[in-house]
């Protein structure tokens, strides 16, 4: 049934006010994402943009009032960028009448604060479960279904098998994506979008509803065999032994294709702690063994071709980037099930790419400590790389020159903002030094000129090469010089940028760093310049020329927090 949208008065008006007249900028500048070499980045008025963000906490951006001290505190804290989420409920309070009051509020303060957004359309799915639908549709259960679980049992889940959610939700959404078109096309605030929120189906491996059952039972979809087919040479590797496994079949049953899926008798826990998982599975790599993929490659499916749809809808309204998050398989949620089964996780990458083509990103919400391996599982197939949610602090200041310098990110965005930002010193001062470092990374992205390197306590020293030359880095000493014996008790990172045969900019902090040439000739790397300085508008404000103590009599460098070195090397016998 088509439902008739009506936007109340105050919405219109305040969105109204919003257009800007004074911009300058133009609907050609709508973001988007463009190729550089193997990086993917995000275009935000005409030039590439890294988004230093956080997200809000869930509910925060829906009261004005609420937020009014928030914003300066982001702004302060180095941010360009806020993820904030937008409650279907709050701006669809009955059937085809909408509200956008608090978008608009939420859009006028983010740019009166020179900040960007990112809006979490938090729908039909948020963590896995259906809190943020509206009443309207959750009291019209026979209209629009939920999911069953085993024994039948009706969890608050909406179904994503129900062609009514999908297009109550896609019509929300495409009325969303208007009003941002009407009142930002020009200004470009809101950089990107989020649709839904952690999708999957949690307390069983996938959906038991008769409908469900029925599709199970069914074929796997011509298009979905199709595209493995097409696509068998470069399939995610797991995927693809997965699908060898059962012997590379291009028809049949979901289970003749995949393999069997959870067996009745076993019910899903809320949490795979031991037991069932034993304490040694828990503690070693065990628990990232695939169980029942069956079960999570269909769900997968249904959500891909669910939230395609939704997106396709709010794209032809205002097509702007849009990408999907995960709640990934971690040691306490082992099991599909215990983790939303079905998110776009890495293992079935293929499945939304077949599924979604008009998901521009599939992202991880990464709290997990094997922070670089999640990263390289999501850029593969050239996924660009944003992560939502993640922490902040020591650790997480780490992981942002990493997965900028390393993975080509396009925004990293520690979760609950302000409940740190402020106090977070760390994530402050990292923020910072990559504000100043953004143009050269934009510039470096994807050209194979730039490394990034994340040292953890107790690693040994690591060894990269760029350029003519391997560089080692390794914890700094107090006095400079590489550590010996003391081992702090965060991760450290630096990011390395080669900007000529002989040249390279190093940031970060807490590490040394002394230079081998890997080149044949003679065989010990000099320090030549070294200048410790700033980047102000991408333009190199040098400031001391160090040697001596300071460069360890010419043999080390040592990293101060969030110091920017510009250095230059020969090579000598
Ligand atoms: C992940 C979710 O995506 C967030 O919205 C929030 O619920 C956090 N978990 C809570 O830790």
């Amino acid at each position: 049934m088509k439902t008739r949208i009506l936007i109340t008065g105050v919405a219109l008006c305040s969105g109204a006010l919003l257009v800007s007249q004074a911009s300058g900028q133009s609907e050609q500048d709508t973001p988007h994402l463009r190729k550089q070499g193997s990086a993917t980045q995000l275009i935000v008025d005409g030039k590439p943009f890294l988004a230093l963000a956080g997200e809000l906490g869930n509910n925060s951006a829906t009261s004005l009032e609420h937020m009014k001290p928030i914003w300066p505190r982001l702004q302060e804290a180095k941010l360009n960028t806020v993820l904030a989420g937008v409650s279907w409920a709050q701006i669809e309070p009955q059937e085809g009448k909408f509200e956008f009051g608090i978008v608009d509020g939420v859009i006028r303060e983010a740019r009166s604060h020179n900040l960007r957004l990112v809006l979490l359309w938090f729908a039909s799915w948020k963590n896995g479960l259906s809190s943020y639908a509206p009443d309207w549709l959750k009291k019209d259960f026979e209209r629009f279904p939920r999911i069953q679980v085993k024994d039948g049992r009706t969890i608050e889940l909406l179904s994503s098998f129900s062609d009514a959610n999908r297009d109550a939700d896609a019509a929300a959404f495409a009325a969303l994506m208007r009003h941002i078109h009407q009142v930002d096309g020009r200004d470009h605030t809101v950089i990107m979008m989020q649709v839904e929120n952690e999708v999957g189906v949690l307390r069983d491996s996938r959906d038991r509803s008769a409908v469900a059952n029925k599709a199970f039972a069914g074929p796997v979809p011509k298009e979905l065999m199709d595209y493995l087919q097409k696509h068998k040479d470069t399939l995610i590797p797991e995927f693809r032994d997965l699908w060898k496994d059962h012997g590379f079949k291009t028809a049949g049953s979901w289970v003749e294709v995949f393999g069997p899926g959870k067996p009745d008798s076993f019910d899903v826990p809320v949490r795979s702690l031991s037991p069932p998982l034993s304490q040694e599975a828990h503690d070693n790599t065990e628990w990232r063994k695939l169980t029942w993929p069956v079960d999570e490659i269909f769900m997968a499916w249904q959500y891909a071709r669910f939230i395609s749809r939704v997106v396709e809808a709010g794209k032809a309204e205002y097509n702007i980037p849009m990408y999907v998050n995960a709640w990934l398989q971690q040691p306490d949620h082992a099991w599909p099930g215990t983790y939303p089964s079905g998110g776009p996780l890495p293992q079935v990458m293929d499945i939304w790419k077949a599924g979604a083509p008009a998901i521009d990103i599939l992202a991880p919400d990464l709290y997990l400590s094997h922070f670089a391996e999640v990263c390289a599982r999501y850029v593969r197939q050239g996924n660009p790389l944003f992560i939502p949610e993640t922490g902040a602090g020591a650790t997480g200041s780490a992981n942002a020159l990493l997965a900028f310098g390393q993975y080509n990110a396009i925004g990293f965005s520690p979760f609950y903002i302000e409940r740190t930002a402020g106090s977070d010193t760390d994530l402050e001062g990292t923020y910072d030094l990559l504000a100043q470092l953004s143009p050269l990374i934009l510039e470096h992205q994807g050209k194979g000129t730039m490394i990034a390197i994340l040292v953890n306590p107790n690693d040994p020293p690591q060894n990269v090469q760029l350029g003519n030359y391997t560089a080692h880095l390794a914890f700094a000493s107090r006095r400079g010089g590489p550590a010996v014996g003391q081992q702090p008790s965060s991760p450290a990172a630096a990011i390395l940028i080669l900007t000529g045969p002989d040249e390279f900019y190093i940031a970060g902090a807490g590490l040394s760093v002394t230079f081998t040439p890997h080149t044949p000739g003679p065989p010990l790397a000099g320090l030549g310049t070294v200048e410790e300085g700033t980047f102000v508008n991408g333009r190199w404000i040098p400031g001391r020329r160090l040697a001596g103590d300071d460069t360890g009599q010419g043999e080390n460098l040592s990293l101060r927090a969030n110091g920017i070195l510009r250095v230059t090397l020969y090579s000598y016998r």
